[in-house]
């Protein structure tokens, strides 16, 4: 996109306040290892977790920016694409004024994130089949529309985007398109990240927290221009990835064999799962996956999500949300639990 400035773009506060500067960036180019730190008020005794973490966590972003091909400065971490997301809608988002356009059914942190930040959230249905409806997000753009939230593959119904849609909206929305791709490690199509230096208004949000195996240390990662990762350094809390939850990233990121094996083998249950839901009776419809998880359509979705309950199984009942009315989501468990599922679903449709 030509003429494409962030500036225009980031709420009046953020482009003039001064950021906080934390103690350790103030001293992150001298030779720590010679010097003492008497100035976070932290307690000297060493115990490896005693000391602030690194506030820019050089570290795993250096490996994460290697894997990805990308620079340093393309890349931002957080608590949890959650807390990405958030960043996302303070810095671009002026509360009561702005808007952003998701797309249900997606992903229902974006819809509360709106909400906390007082911005509304113009909803544009997906289509029948799940995808982007162009014409109709375009129309609901208007000068303070910010954001498009993109889940591609798409949280509850697996599927990704078609490339021509998102590049559609790339080239004609002057806001940001905000990509999120929580489950692209499960699927065969490239990740936009091979996009960024062509597109300027193009964020990709990914996280370690579903093929990576590590949703309980919350790390959450932000991909885009240098300039758009800036504005979103000057907001973020000063330490907001942990010590623990850096040294666990390193440790698993180096791991990429073991990564490669668990996806294969998640891709591999969920085709073993999706032919056995062809042979239950109540399942009227497999919607198409590329994740960890099969959204499928079924007679009465109360009545087959409590009766997977009661035989200890928890699946997530999307009845309510739009376009899926008698959905259930099954995420891909381990091998034995799979069994379990597919057991419980062929015995619970016996007559
Ligand atoms: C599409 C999507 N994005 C983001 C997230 C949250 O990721 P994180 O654990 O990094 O906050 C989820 C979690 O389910 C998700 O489905």
């Amino acid at each position: 996109m030509e003429n494409f400035d962030i500036n225009n773009l980031v709420r009046e506060n953020v482009k003039t306040m001064k950021p906080y500067s934390s103690a350790r960036d103030e001293f992150k180019d001298f030779d720590v290892a010679q010097m003492i730190f008497l100035d976070a008020n932290e307690n000297p005794y060493q115990n490896g977790v005693n000391r602030y973490p690194d506030p820019q966590q050089s570290s795993v972003k250096a490996v994460l920016a290697k894997q990805r091909n990308l620079k340093v400065n393309q890349v931002l971490l957080g608590n949890g694409s959650d807390e990405v997301l958030d960043l996302l809608f303070r810095a671009f988002c002026e509360p009561k004024t702005d808007n952003v356009i998701t797309l249900p059914p997606t992903y229902g942190m974006y819809g509360v994130l709106a909400n906390i930040n007082s911005v509304e959230n113009r909803e544009v249905l997906l289509s029948t089949d799940f995808q982007p409806e162009i014409e109709s997000i375009l129309e609901a753009v208007d000068a303070n529309t910010k954001m498009i939230f993109l889940c591609s593959p798409n949280n509850p119904t697996g599927n990704s985007f078609a490339d021509e849609s998102v590049v559609t909206l790339l080239q004609n929305f002057k806001g940001l398109v905000v990509v999120d791709e929580a489950y692209i490690d499960f699927s065969k199509k490239p990740s936009w990240l091979v996009e960024l230096d062509e597109y300027p208004n193009l964020v990709i949000t990914q996280t370690l927290s579903k093929a990576y195996g590590l949703a309980g240390i919350r790390l959450g990662i932000c991909y885009a221009s240098a300039a758009i990762i800036a504005v979103l350094n000057k907001i973020k809390p000063p330490y907001n990835v942990n010590e623990l939850t850096q040294r666990r990233a390193l440790e698993r990121l180096a791991d990429k064999e073991k990564i490669k094996l668990e996806i294969d083998s998640i891709v591999k249950q969920r085709d073993d799962l999706l032919k056995v839901l062809d042979e239950v009776n109540f399942v009227s419809k497999i919607y198409p996956t590329e994740a960890n998880f099969v959204l499928i359509k079924v007679d009465d979705a109360t009545k087959r999500y409590n009766e997977l309950i009661a035989k200890g199984i928890v699946i997530r009942n999307r009845t309510t949300q739009p376009l899926c009315e008698n959905t259930l989501r099954l995420t891909i468990g381990t091998v034995e639990e799979n069994k379990k599922l597919m057991e419980a679903l062929l015995a619970i449709g016996q007559p």
